[in-house]
């Protein structure tokens, strides 16, 4: 019994030793047994290759392909911006659906510096906060649709950006609702449909 325990203590010994030591400072590489693809053939960047015919690691991209990973290159839907410039539009359907959300985010993320209405008037100008614009200026309501995603994304000046927080639908849905509101304080008679309009004009 002795000599067995002895024996099998020596095979656990010897597994262990050949298996589970990695590491080992030694200039031969060690047995492995699992060597889970820790050395393989690969190319390095900048350095040569033999595997190509022209010894280039680096390689082109496939002709054709499509470049997704350059912010330049992301679609209007995540940025705001066509190439250099700011987009307009809302590139999400604008539905009662989508306003709700708006309003909804819009209350939560905004209208306590921005107010309900967008007149900058939220709490937080009552605690001492200066320079909330107002929605109804000229100037916010000359803003492009892309511009307005944009700060809502990144912020501007005071304002902290909100990408984290809002999906990039969400943050086109605030700025569906901001151009509601913006409708709500500057609409002309022609925006109101016909049979409101003459329920307005007492015909
Ligand atoms: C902590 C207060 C605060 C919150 C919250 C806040 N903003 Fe602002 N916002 C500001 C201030 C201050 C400015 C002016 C920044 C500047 O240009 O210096 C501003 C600027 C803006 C502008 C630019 C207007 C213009 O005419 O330049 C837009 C659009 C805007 N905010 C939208 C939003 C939206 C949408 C939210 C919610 C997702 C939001 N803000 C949340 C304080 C806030």
């Amino acid at each position: 019994m002795r000599t067995f325990l002895l024996l099998v203590s020596c095979l656990v010994f010897a597994i262990v030793s050949v298996t589970g030591l990695r590491g080992t400072k030694t200039m031969r590489s060690p047995i492995e047994i699992f060597p889970d693809m820790v050395r393989q053939a690969k190319v390095k960047e900048q350095a040569p290759s033999y595997f190509f015919s022209d010894q280039r690691a680096s390689r082109y991209p496939v002709p054709g392909t499509v470049p997704t990973t350059d912010p330049v290159d992301l679609p209007y839907l995540n940025t705001g911006t066509i190439g250099d410039y700011w987009g307009d539009g809302i590139p999400i359907p604008v539905t009662g659906e989508t306003l709700k959300t708006g309003r909804e985010r819009f209350e939560i993320f905004c209208s306590a510096c921005h107010g309900s209405t967008g007149s900058g008037n939220g709490i937080a100008t009552q605690y001492g906060l200066v320079g909330v614009p107002n929605y109804h200026s000229e100037h916010t309501r000359q803003m492009p649709d892309g511009q307005i995603f944009f700060v809502i994304t990144h912020g501007q000046g005071l304002m902290l950006g909100y990408g984290a927080n809002l999906s990039p639908e969400e943050r086109w849905a605030v700025v569906a609702y901001i151009r509601a509101l913006q409708l709500s304080q500057n609409a002309a008679l022609s925006d109101v449909p016909i049979a409101e309009r003459q329920r307005l004009e007492g015909k």
